[in-house]
């Protein structure tokens, strides 16, 4: 996964932007929710609208700074919530019929760039990557964890090869010495098979150990769970995704609440099953060749979106069986 907004000469780029706009339509206005608000890229456009509202959320309490400003001059057309996105059920709507609401995962360019926050393989310092509003962080569970449960981190959410020599040579070492970033790429360096990559060595194991610091998987699958029951008849989910698992987890949800009937118990017997989503575009849609050109790390992009079809929040999914194997990992959390 890769930052979605990078700058070029002074210029934030917000991931598929245009393609975001012609779906919410919010020239008609209406009033949004943006899960990610980042730097504000997608909040900004939609306000251009006039009779556009926005609600946003992020984890990280640095984008507080752009929200304040956006605050300054529109009060009554924007808030921002210091929120993760997993409790987006629990924000004051103000009575405010939702038109849609956007996640735009991942992280952003200016986090990968505070070294502090400890994301980028570049950094010198120590392991953190905690994005905002965590309890543990990269350090932790390479402190701590076993080396089985590294394994598992490095495998699944990082597709990582040499995953049972990188969680091996972390826990030898980390009996004799501390373990920051620039030792740790050293590590993967040394237990890599294969010497020369396209991309760096060690992404996939700061990708593994960002989405368990982050609990990345289980703030995907409630954020759109309580999304979906926050949002009336004609509503839009629209998503946007960085890596595969990611994606499969969107368009599984999607696709099961589109294809298979939904139950609500408040409805009579008979009517109860129906579909709560419709789907508008199967295959996901991705950056354009130039907009590609212009931020390379709009590469791995995809969007997807369905339309709420009912008025019913009680409603059926077995997502979180379907993802147990991922969710199970992130809860290694609890030895921490
Ligand atoms: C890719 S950036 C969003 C960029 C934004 N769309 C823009 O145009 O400026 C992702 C943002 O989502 C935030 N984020 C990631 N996971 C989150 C979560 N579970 N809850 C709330 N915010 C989250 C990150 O802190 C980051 O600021």
């Amino acid at each position: 996964m890769i930052a979605t907004i990078i700058p070029n000469k002074k210029k934030h780029y917000s991931v598929l932007l245009d393609e975001i706009i012609s779906i919410i339509t919010p020239q008609y206005g209406g009033t949004f929710i943006d899960c990610t608000f980042g730097q504000g890229g997608y909040s900004k456009k939609i306000l251009e609208f006039s009779n556009t509202k926005v609600i946003s959320l992020d984890r990280d309490k640095d984008s507080e700074k752009i929200a304040s400003e956006i605050k300054k001059k529109l009060k009554n057309r924007f808030i921002f919530n210091n929120k993760k996105f997993s409790e987006i059920d629990t924000i004051d709507l103000r009575n405010e019929k939702i038109k849609g609401i956007i996640f735009d995962l991942g992280y952003s360019y200016t986090q990968i760039k505070n070294l502090e926050k400890g994301l980028s393989f570049n950094s010198k310092g120590e392991l953190d990557m905690r994005m905002g509003l965590n309890k543990f962080s990269a350090k932790d569970a390479i402190c701590k964890l076993d080396q089985k449960d590294l394994e598992n981190i490095f495998r699944y959410f990082g597709d990582e090869k040499d995953y049972k020599k990188i969680a091996y040579k972390i826990t030898k070492d980390r009996k004799v010495k501390n373990i920051d970033i620039p030792t740790l790429v050293k590590i993967i360096y040394s237990s890599k098979k294969k010497k020369y990559y396209k991309v760096h060595a060690a992404t996939k194991v700061f990708q593994a150990l960002r989405i368990f610091v982050n609990k990345e998987i289980t703030e995907l699958i409630y954020g759109l769970i309580n999304a979906t029951k926050i949002l009336k008849k004609n509503g839009i989910i629209v998503v946007v995704s960085f890596h595969s698992l990611e994606d499969k987890i969107v368009k599984y949800f999607f696709k099961s609440l589109s294809e298979n009937k939904s139950v609500s118990r408040y409805m009579p017997k008979e009517q109860e099953k129906k579909n709560l989503f419709k789907v508008m575009s199967k295959k996901p849609i991705i950056p354009s060749d130039k907009e590609i050109k212009e931020n390379i790390s709009s590469r791995s992009a995809k969007l997807r979106f369905a339309t709420k079809q009912e008025n019913f929040n009680d409603f059926e999914t077995d997502i979180l069986n379907k993802f147990k194997y991922l969710i199970d990992i992130e809860n290694y959390s609890k030895k921490l």
